[in-house]
This record gives structure tokens, sequence and C-alpha cells, in this order.
């Protein structure tokens, strides 16, 4: 079974995206002939380095192994991958492909985006995370200490390769956090403008038990779904100048939890998901959405086995992370929150109406 979808952001800037469950035989086949004449450097996350090297059958001497993990995201590494980059003699006619999950794919496009001022870039995301958002739409960035993606690029990969069997090894804490970022599809379905209706949350809804088994065809299929729509996103929007904004539902307090933490606590998606239930919670008390959506977008987040946070943050903190957002703007914080049935709009908010938020919600979960 295949897939090919293709992101059309101009007349001149395109590229496919290729999902299926083909084997690593007739998988790297076709990498290897689409980067035919190419000197390679593939940054491999460490995680797939041990479980899938053998099949994917790269020379040892173009592999940079890269630890795993969001801390691992920064300059240092990013300046040991450009080095390996120059020790291997690529030049400008020559590509950098990721094999791995988000913080892989963001590092390595980042590097690929600078060196020489950028060289052809590939995606092999070999996470729900990165197959349904990260690896498609052209973010590249490296972090700071305390500020998520502070460092980046926009630049548009060649190709992006899915292989969903990479998805029926990873453990269930990455599976959820990649779901994380799949729900979030569901709640932004109309806004994204996408031609046909693909009746995500539905989908969601009923296929929750296919899903959670990682059944191949469903896991192609939901991955098709969330890609139309991040790609109509991505072609309305390069670079965030307005509607990708929507993309960002959850993201607020999600990059805040994750910074407080120090990356170490929670996954992405699982930031990602307290933060979608916040705004939800804020969407009802305000009567932006009404009762029956409220109920049942909570019914959907518990039937994948999330639940509101209880850990309770110091809101200082967490509104002092916001601020630094790249989201933030003059003394506002900006959020993306539900109006309507699978609508999203983006409102900004002073700190004060932050933080009553942010003790209304702990006071209802508590
Ligand atoms: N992950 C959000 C975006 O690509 O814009």
């Amino acid at each position: 079974m295949r897939q090919v979808l293709k992101v059309q952001i101009s007349d001149n800037k395109e590229y496919l995206i290729d999902i299926s469950d083909s084997n690593f035989a007739k998988f790297n086949q076709e990498m290897f002939e689409y980067t035919k004449g190419q000197k390679r450097l593939v940054v491999m996350s460490k995680k797939v380095y041990k479980l899938y090297a053998k099949d994917l059958n790269f020379d040892d001497d173009e592999i940079y192994i890269f630890p795993d993990g969001e801390k691992e995201k920064n300059y240092q590494n990013y300046l040991k991958i450009i080095n390996k980059a120059v020790e291997l003699g690529l030049t400008r006619k020559d590509v950098i492909i990721a094999v791995g999950g988000g913080v892989v794919g963001d590092i390595a496009g980042f590097a690929a985006s600078t060196y020489m001022r950028g060289i052809d870039f590939i995606q092999i995301p070999t996470t729900l995370l990165s197959a349904v958002d990260s690896s498609v739409g052209g973010k590249t960035a490296i972090d700071l200490p305390n500020a998520k993606n502070i460092i980046g690029t926009f630049y548009q990969p060649k190709k992006v390769f899915i292989n969903i069997n990479f998805l029926q090894t990873l453990d269930q804490k990455q599976y959820l956090s990649g779901l994380g970022e799949v729900l979030k599809y569901a709640f932004i379905e109309e806004s994204c403008n996408y031609n046909v209706p693909l009746f995500l949350f539905e989908f969601l809804t009923l296929g929750c038990e296919k899903i959670m088994e990682r059944e191949p065809l469903t896991l192609i299929r939901l991955i098709e779904y969330c890609l139309n729509l991040k790609i109509a996103v991505v072609n309305q929007d390069e670079k965030e100048g307005g509607l990708r904004k929507i993309l960002n539902l959850g993201h607020t307090l999600g990059h805040a939890l994750e910074t407080i933490t120090k990356y170490k606590k929670y996954t992405h998606g699982e930031a990602v998901i307290y933060g979608i239930f916040f705004m939800l919670d804020f969407a009802y008390k305000k009567e932006y959405i009404k009762y029956a959506y409220y109920k049942s977008s909570m019914d959907l987040l518990d039937k994948y086995g999330f639940h509101p946070l209880k850990k309770v943050y110091p809101t200082e903190k967490i509104i002092n992370i916001m601020k630094k957002d790249k989201k933030a703007n003059a003394d506002k914080i900006t959020f993306i929150v539900p109006c309507d049935k699978k609508n999203v709009k983006e409102i900004s908010l002073t700190p004060i109406d932050v933080e009553y938020a942010l003790n209304e919600q702990i006071k209802s979960v508590s």
C-alpha cells in the first residue's frame, strides 16, 4: 500500500511525501535510487541505528549517530553534524538525510539549510510525531536551554519517505506522544481550509482501537489525513505569517511545560495535549464553544487515555516562559483557542488574564 502526497508551496517549490508499508529491501532501493550520484550524510537516531541500521543498509562511514532526546538539539551537536559533513567532503550537490524523530529531523534540517548555504535534505521520519507533523512543512531548529526552537530556518525537504514499519517498534510513550499531535488536527480541521471534509474527529473516535493496535492500513490512512491538513495549511502560509499559527494549538502551554521540566518529564505530544485541555476549558468557560462539543472533545481525549494536567507549576514561572516564546508579542501572550466545532482562532491575552485562566483550570481539576 502506498500513498503519495504533494506539498506545493509555489510553482517552483514542491515536493512529494511517500507513505508506504514497503519492506525494507524495497524501501532502501527507492531511497538509494533517489539519491544516486550524491554523497550522503545520514543523521540517524541512536535508537533507530540499533534497531534498523542493517535493514537500512547505509555505509557506516556516511552515518552520524545522533543521541536521542530534546536536550541534544543544541548548537554543540549542530556543529558536530556540520563537521561530519566537512569530513565527508559534502558539496552543494550532496544531501543530508534525517532518519529519526522530530529532534533528528529538526537539527539535521537546520544543518542542511546552513551547510554551504543550503544543500538537499531528505526526511525519513521514524516516529508517529515526526510522520504526521515535524517532517513536513520545513521547520528546522535547535534549542537554547531556556528557549525551545529559538534558532532555526524554514527549509523544505526535497522528499519525505514515510515507512510505517518503523512505527511498530516505537515505545508506547513515544507513540502516544505522536497521537498528541494527531488529536490536535481533529480540533483544527475546519480552519485548515482543506478542500474536502475528512471527518478526522469521527475517524479518531471510531478508529481508536485499530489506531491503538497500530493496524498498518489504518496508520497509513491516519498519517495521510493529518498530512492532508498540514499540507493545506503550509501551502497557504509557509512561513507562519497567519494561518499556520493554528498548528500551534496546545503549544503555548505545552512548550512552557516542556521548558519548566527541562524537557525531561513530558514528551512533546503529551505537553501539547495538556495545552489542548487548557484551551478547551478556556474556550468553554468563555462560551466560544458549546457544551456538546466540549464534552465530545473531552471524551475523545479520554478514549486515548489522556487526562488534564493535575500537577501544579508556579503560574509566574509558566508565564515568564510563555513571554519568551516566539509566539508572544509585545506584552501579550498568544494562544490558539477552539472557537467552534473543529475551528480555532488566535487570541492574545495579558499575563494577568493568563494567570487567571491557569488558576481557574487548576481549580477545576483539583
Ligand atoms: N509543528 C507546527 C508547524 O509545523 O507549523
